[in-house]
């Protein structure tokens, strides 16, 4: 009889070692307690593995499978999967595709149930603010505090998802189970936590949330029993947007027939500039954190597949703005890389301006589309979309610091401006310093996709070459200030 202990909680590391003994010796699974923790072994006379057993090769999907099954709470894992492991080293490859198959079957189970719970954590967690008398970064300084009770061993592994969106932020993440520290640079596993006392008052993150919620709330799309499906009441305690939801069904349909009757006068409004702002409180210090926290977001329109970042060099001396990425752009997660990204490299060379040496980006960073059988019709974004992606754009800019920023087409001059711009009445030089929204030389001009929606002939040509003479000028300008 062979005992293995391992700690608790997702022993992850410990599985594997006490695994590679196992296989080496081929080992029964009925001859293994897998005690963990300090359980004493139910078997007086257990023998201890050896350590230093070679890896054990296993197909990719079986591998994945066991690092999110440790995580379960069930204390039979271990077993399970070594009863899986010893199937697959036996020939068993593709076990995995039976799906009928009972251990096959159990497993799934639980892979499910640890996926959801990851699921819930990375959309559950709220950091409230903390001031930390003890701080190493002097006394009282800014430091985020999370609450959340998962129901399996997850919280190591959400870890690389937390750092990434918050790497900007000191946090610690607090649990029955565990707890994450990460202090901007490292991160330290830490025990169970309690939940700590008054983490909800004086709070001005969860006051962006709950901002930021109802100011995205759509009570026309209310249904009480998908959102406790989907956002159980365990988790409500924790989140300060929860405070906000009784109240918001209560008003849904009040607000829903205030909405049909304002429809018909004013497009709807949220308040962009506020959400935005308040989800954004991480202040970013650098360009790559931005993109980390943009690439995080949910988009503003659902379906889109990603973010689409602006791509060229910080100190670019044109920054080029656009209205949003289009079908291949969303597909490809790179600006500029459809059709109208063609016609604007071919522009931008025979205006002399080196593609790479620019920094190409969009107004707004999500495709918004309508999808008509397979297909995925670009729609333009309204004026409040553009609002909302202003902050990311504004901070954007100030990261890269163009000399010149030229804007294609209405959506990249509003979002510029903060007006309606009539791009063929105004195009040419624009100081964008003057609208308060930012401090750019601007140019404005066309967008390539008007070009390509133009009837091919004489007019059309004419109006590429106009195009392609606006960003000659756009570089002179630059080259003229430099
Ligand atoms: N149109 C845009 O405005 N931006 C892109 O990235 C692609 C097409």
């Amino acid at each position: 009889m062979y005992r293995v202990d391992l700690k608790d909680g997702a022993d992850l590391a410990g599985f594997r070692r006490a695994l590679r003994g196992l296989v080496a010796l081929d080992v029964e699974p009925d001859e293994v307690n897998w005690s963990g923790g300090n359980a004493p072994s139910l078997f007086g006379d257990a023998a201890l593995l050896p350590v230093d057993a070679p890896p054990v090769p296993l197909p990719r999907p079986v591998g994945a499978l066991i690092e999110s099954v440790v995580c379960h709470r069930d204390p039979e894992r271990y077993a399970l999967l070594h009863r899986l492991v010893r199937r697959v080293v036996r020939g068993e490859r593709g076990i995995l595709d039976h799906h009928a198959d009972p251990l096959v079957h159990r497993l799934a189970l639980l892979d499910k149930a640890v996926r959801r719970d990851l699921h819930k954590m990375h959309a559950f967690l709220r950091f409230h603010e903390v001031r930390d008398p003890a701080s190493s970064e002097g006394p009282g300084a800014e430091r985020y505090v999370a609450w959340f009770e998962p129901d399996h061993f997850i919280v190591e592994a959400t870890a690389p998802f937390f750092v990434e969106r918050f790497e900007s932020l000191v946090w610690s993440i607090l649990t029955p189970v565990g707890s994450l520290h990460w202090d901007r640079r490292s991160l330290t596993v830490g025990p169970a936590a309690l939940r700590p006392e008054g983490l909800d008052r004086d709070d001005r993150f969860a006051e962006g949330w709950q901002r930021y919620y109802e100011s995205t709330f759509n009570p026309a799309r209310v249904n009480p029993t998908a959102m406790r499906a989907e956002m159980p009441r365990k988790y409500w305690a924790n989140l300060p947007e929860a405070a906000a939801i009784p109240a918001m069904i209560r008003s849904a349909p009040a607000r829903v027939q205030a909405m049909i009757e304002a429809e018909a006068a004013a497009p709807r409004r949220r308040n962009p500039d506020k959400a935005v702002a308040a989800m954004a409180r991480q202040e970013p210090a650098t360009l790559a954190e931005l993109n980390r926290i943009i690439r995080g977001a949910d988009p503003l329109v659902p379906g889109a597949t990603q973010a689409v970042l602006g791509e060229g060099p910080e100190g670019a001396a044109i920054a080029i703005v656009g209205e949003q990425p289009g079908d291949q752009e969303d597909v490809e997660g790179r600006p500029f890389v459809g059709p109208a990204g063609q016609l604007l490299s071919r522009a931008l060379e025979e205006a002399g301006i080196e593609r790479s040496a620019a920094y190409l980006t969009n107004a707004v960073k999500h495709f918004k589309f309508v999808a008509r059988g397979k297909r995925r019709l670009h729609q333009s974004p309204t004026a409040g979309e553009v609002k909302h992606y202003r902050w990311w754009l504004m901070k954007e800019l100030s990261f890269v610091r163009p000399r010149l920023v030229v804007t294609l087409g209405a959506t990249a001059a509003l979002a510029l401006t903060g007006r309606s711009v009539s791009v063929l009445r105004e195009r040419g030089p624009m100081g964008f310093g003057q609208t308060g929204l930012g401090d750019w030389d601007g140019f404005v001009t066309v967008h390539p996709s008007y070009l390509l929606r133009l009837p091919a002939g004489e007019a059309a040509e004419q109006a590429y070459r106009d195009f392609v003479a606006d960003l000659r000028r756009a570089r002179e300008m630059v080259e003229g200030a430099g």
